[in-house]
């Protein structure tokens, strides 16, 4: 069961955190008691209102980015500025803002860092749980369509269209004029087809069905699932250059795709919420905890079935 634990010296500036104190399974995880951290150049400090949780959060605990533990999860937040280092031109104290945390760490606080060149003013019409869940789902998805740079009218196929980032790339690659199949569980079909994707069931005999669903083929695959799913649907790419997996990188690659370059811009959060206000973009935000709850909100993400996106509500 995640305990009690402190991160550095205690003193009265200390904020209560979530994070991991070894490397490995669910067992690891603690509740913090860390230091304010002070905003290094082009960072900016907030008072964190609202923290998304991804998948990355647990393959960080598991130690896939080499992150030293004690450390603190969470790697994309809304806030409200409190301290800017320098150089974080463009934000004041006061400014309500959403954006990535540096090294992809201490989103899960009262307070944390953001990078301000991955940060974004917070328009008002745009709640702080929606805002925290555009960088690391939504700003993939959004990276990887400008990487494929399709022609309207062609074809995309999801792997793994019903969770936090598949939702989103639905979204905006219907809005670019794509037509797009998503393979998902049963339960995600007619979110998929009310965002204009076409739902084909995953496992066993999903190539015949994906054959059905796009009888002129597919143009591109952005795989969100990994292993065999991910070889499976593999096969129906004429050209394996425009295959881009982020759920199984090497396997990808294997196959002879190439890797998602992320853009991580102050352009593309500022984009993203401008969709969301607009009602162009939802992030489907079906799950708000407080912080006390991010054990159990991390493991419903760790289960890789989530119904929409998970966030925490800090502040
Ligand atoms: N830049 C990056 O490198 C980057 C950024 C973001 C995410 N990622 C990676 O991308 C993956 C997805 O992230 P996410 O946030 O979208 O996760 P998520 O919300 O957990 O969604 C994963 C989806 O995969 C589906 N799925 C499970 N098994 C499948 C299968 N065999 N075939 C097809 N779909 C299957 C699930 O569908 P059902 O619920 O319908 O069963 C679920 O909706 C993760 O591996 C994550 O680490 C990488």
């Amino acid at each position: 069961m995640p305990g009690e634990g402190t991160v550095g010296r205690r003193s009265g500036w200390v904020v209560r955190a979530y994070g991991f104190v070894r490397t490995g399974g669910p067992e690891h995880e603690e509740f913090l008691d860390v230091p304010v951290p002070a905003p290094g150049p082009g960072e900016l400090l907030l008072r964190v209102r609202a923290a998304g949780v991804n998948p990355g959060d647990w393959r960080l605990r598991e130690g896939s980015h080499g992150t030293v533990p004690p450390a603190v999860l969470g790697r994309e937040v809304a806030g409200v500025v409190v301290a800017l280092g320098v150089g974080s031109r463009g934000f004041a104290v006061g400014d309500e803002v959403f954006g990535g945390c540096p090294d992809m760490v201490g989103g899960w606080a009262e307070q944390a860092l953001v990078t301000a060149s991955f940060a974004a003013h917070r328009p008002e019409a745009v709640a702080p749980e929606a805002a925290a869940a555009l960088p690391v789902a939504a700003g993939t998805a959004y990276d990887a369509l400008t990487n494929l740079d399709l022609p309207a009218g062609a074809t995309l196929l999801v792997n793994g269209a019903g969770g936090g980032v598949g939702l989103p790339l639905v979204q905006l690659a219907r809005a670019r004029g794509l037509t797009v199949v998503g393979t998902a569980g049963p339960g995600k079909h007619e979110l998929i087809a009310g965002f204009g994707g076409v739902p084909v069931a995953y496992g066993e005999g999903v190539v015949d069905r994906l054959r059905v669903a796009a009888p002129a083929g597919v143009e591109a695959v952005f795989d969100l699932a990994g292993g065999e799913s991910l070889r499976a649907v593999s096969a129906l790419l004429a050209d394996p250059t425009r295959l881009i997996s982020v759920a199984d990188k090497a396997l990808g690659k294997e196959l002879g795709g190439r890797d998602l370059v992320r853009d991580r811009s102050t352009a593309v959060l500022g984009e993203l919420a401008r969709l969301v206000a607009e009602g162009a973009l939802d992030p489907h935000v079906t799950d708000v905890r407080p912080l006390d709850d991010a054990a159990a909100a991390l493991a419903v993400v760790e289960s890789g079935h989530a119904s929409g996106k998970v966030v925490l509500r800090i502040g």
